[in-house]
């Protein structure tokens, strides 16, 4: 059986006027040149969506959201819908980022809410976990990542293309990683913890790592057990750095 391809996805986070929509132009220029082992995804602030899949058309670059709401419409001033953005040309969407759950209060429950509403609209969702520094330092890692892939997981994710991003919170723009040990650990256990949730669908979504991964960490934390692409949030802002990141996957 062959290994599905990684998945690189970059999170450009709430940065990005027109001018960055160049940066995803070189990235698929680049992508086009020489194709990549991994799939490439930029997940950009929603005013970038239409234009960055504009300017990738036809190349091996997905566009991708960062959140969206539950309903496909209605009376929810500031939000945008999975079927908006499936419309503005995204095809992915991150779920469950920390700074969603920590800055808006974003429950399991909701994630996993927010993820039926993106299957609803074709788009792929990336779940986001992970624990905090007090819950490493209490040794509840394993336990707190695992209950939060239980609860942000909807059984309609099973038969359909997902990912789920452990993020350590702590790792998050800091430039701090976990030891390569740290990460195995737990990836191979939200691997189980797909697997009891989801069944055999639980067993090959990719798992990708997510907190400060840079052109000089990306190749050994790629080849980490289970670990099965990375979600690159500064280092995707600059074309030369995500670029690196992707030729690391091989
Ligand atoms: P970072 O962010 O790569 O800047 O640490 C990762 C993320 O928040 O997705």
């Amino acid at each position: 059986m062959t290994a599905p391809r990684p998945l690189i996805a970059g999170n450009w986070k709430m940065f990005g006027l027109g001018p960055a929509v160049d940066e995803a132009r070189q990235v698929a220029a680049a992508l086009t040149a020489r194709p990549a082992a991994a799939r490439v995804a930029i997940c950009a602030p929603a005013t970038l969506v239409e234009r960055l899949a504009r300017a990738v058309e036809g190349c091996d670059v997905i566009v991708g959201g960062q959140d969206i709401h539950t309903e496909a419409c209605g009376a929810f001033t500031g939000d945008i819908s999975a079927e908006m953005l499936a419309d503005a040309g995204g095809r992915m969407v991150i779920l469950g980022h920390s700074e969603r759950r920590s800055a808006y209060g974003e429950s399991d429950a909701l994630t996993a809410t927010k993820a039926e509403a993106a299957l609803r609209a074709g788009l792929e969702p990336i779940i986001c976990v992970g624990e905090t520094l007090a819950e490493r330092e209490a040794g509840r890692t394993l336990e707190v990542i695992c209950r939060q892939v239980q609860g942000s997981l909807p059984p309609a994710l099973a038969g359909t293309a997902f990912a789920v991003a452990y993020e350590p919170i702590w790792a998050i723009g800091t430039g701090l990683t976990p030891t390569l040990d740290q990460i195995e650990a737990s990836h191979v256990a939200l691997r189980a913890a797909m697997a009891r949730t989801l069944g055999e669908a639980g067993r090959s979504a990719p798992i990708l790592y997510g907190g400060s991964v840079k052109p000089s960490n990306a190749a050994e934390i790629l080849k980490a057990k289970e670990v099965g692409g990375a979600l690159v949030g500064g280092a995707s802002l600059k074309a030369a750095d995500f670029l690196a990141i992707v030729r690391a996957a091989g």
